[in-house]
């Protein structure tokens, strides 16, 4: 029997996934095979075929690959960084031991088609560990090779995907006797995402895009850092282009296999601010919680996307204003109304 050919997308009915279906459904000659332990909305239904089920069950990702030819891996099932505290082994077990068990996936098949499978794998800012908020002020837009410290289990998760991804890619079974065929790994350190259409839960940036979608809804919002917290933000589109554009690029143009990739940076102020001037009624208040705080601390206040920029011409069409104005804003509004 011949297997189908398809796009296989992990942790599909997330915020990620969700905005992915959407584009790649109309840009992918190759039909889109979903995964996630939730449903996905029932709009994005004509556009992949769904199963519902979990990264870590190991009969289910045995019998995709008797059925399915996998071109290419979008990887984004994970527990974000504040679930992740809260349950630190399972968030080793879905993040790693489920990571590894789709490298797995990618290589079997590479190997079987004679040709590399491409692994696209959201990472985050939360690989990074700055230690005080001095070394933050002082080393304020790392590299891809600054400060690999994480505190959180989820950040060491990210990081070691990220050389997991990398071994797999470059070094698999480097002592055999005939060089296998490698997957094709790729990742993107990405700074918290806002996207109009969803809520996150689970991270620790969550409190820029709950602040705005609170606001948009009339509700009062107390934020868990302080006004002065930085971190660098992205739109979800242009987090969707991200991915994209890294998933096409030709091999030869990257130096890396791990980009950082950033749009806007701006405190929690400056995002009260702006949530302000779109709803001048909305209720904003500042209540921290030392610990997600700690966290927050933890992570650089702007990413170097310098690499990116040179190897596959990333630039975010959402800087600052723009995604307010023209993305988010407007979309939320209608979305509550
Ligand atoms: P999300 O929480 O909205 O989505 C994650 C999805 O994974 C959920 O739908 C969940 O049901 C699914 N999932 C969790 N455990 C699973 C399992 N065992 N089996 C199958 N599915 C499972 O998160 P998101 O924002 O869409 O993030 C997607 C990816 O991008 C994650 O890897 C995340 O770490 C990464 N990322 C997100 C952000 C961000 O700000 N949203 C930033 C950096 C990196
Ligand atoms: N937005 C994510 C989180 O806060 C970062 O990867 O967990």
């Amino acid at each position: 029997m011949m297997r189908k050919k398809a796009i296989l997308i992990t942790g599909a009915s997330g915020e990620i996934g969700q905005a992915l279906i959407n584009s790649l459904a109309q840009t992918s000659s190759l039909p889109l095979l979903t995964l996630d332990l939730h449903a996905i909305p029932p709009e994005l239904l004509r556009l992949c075929t769904h199963m519902s089920g979990d990264i870590l069950d190991h009969k289910l990702l045995a019998r995709l690959v008797t059925e399915y030819d996998f071109e290419m891996i979008f990887h984004l099932a994970a527990l974000l960084s504040t679930r992740s505290e809260f349950s630190p082994e399972l968030a080793h077990q879905v993040n790693v031991d489920g990571t590894l068990a789709l490298f797995q996936v990618a290589a079997e098949q590479s190997q079987r088609r004679g040709k590399p499978v491409s692994f696209i794998f959201p990472s985050s800012i939360a690989a990074y560990g700055l230690p005080t908020l001095a070394m933050k002020a002082r080393d304020r837009r790392v590299k891809e090779w600054q400060w690999n410290n994480p505190t959180t289990m989820y950040g060491c998760n990210k990081l070691y995907c990220e050389q997991l991804g990398i071994y797999y890619s470059k070094h698999y079974q480097q002592l055999s006797a005939s060089k296998p065929v490698m997957l094709d790994f790729r990742s993107l350190r990405f700074p918290g995402l806002i996207s109009a259409y969803t809520v996150p839960s689970g991270g620790t940036t969550d409190y820029g895009p709950e602040m705005l979608h609170a606001a948009a809804q009339g509700r009062p919002y107390a934020c868990f850092v302080r006004e002065d917290s930085e971190l660098p933000f992205m739109a979800m589109p242009d987090a969707v282009t991200a991915l994209l554009q890294l998933a096409a690029a030709p091999a030869e143009s990257l130096s890396r296999s791990v980009y950082n990739v950033t749009s806007f940076t701006l405190s929690a102020a400056d995002f009260r601010d702006q949530v302000m001037g779109a709803f001048p009624e909305a209720e904003v208040t500042f209540e921290p919680d030392w610990q997600r705080q700690g966290i927050v601390d933890s992570w650089p206040a702007e990413l170097d996307d310098t690499a990116a920029r040179q190897d596959w011409g990333w630039a975010p069409a959402y800087g600052l204003q723009r995604a307010f104005d023209e993305y988010l804003v407007p979309n939320i509004h209608e979305r509550y109304q």
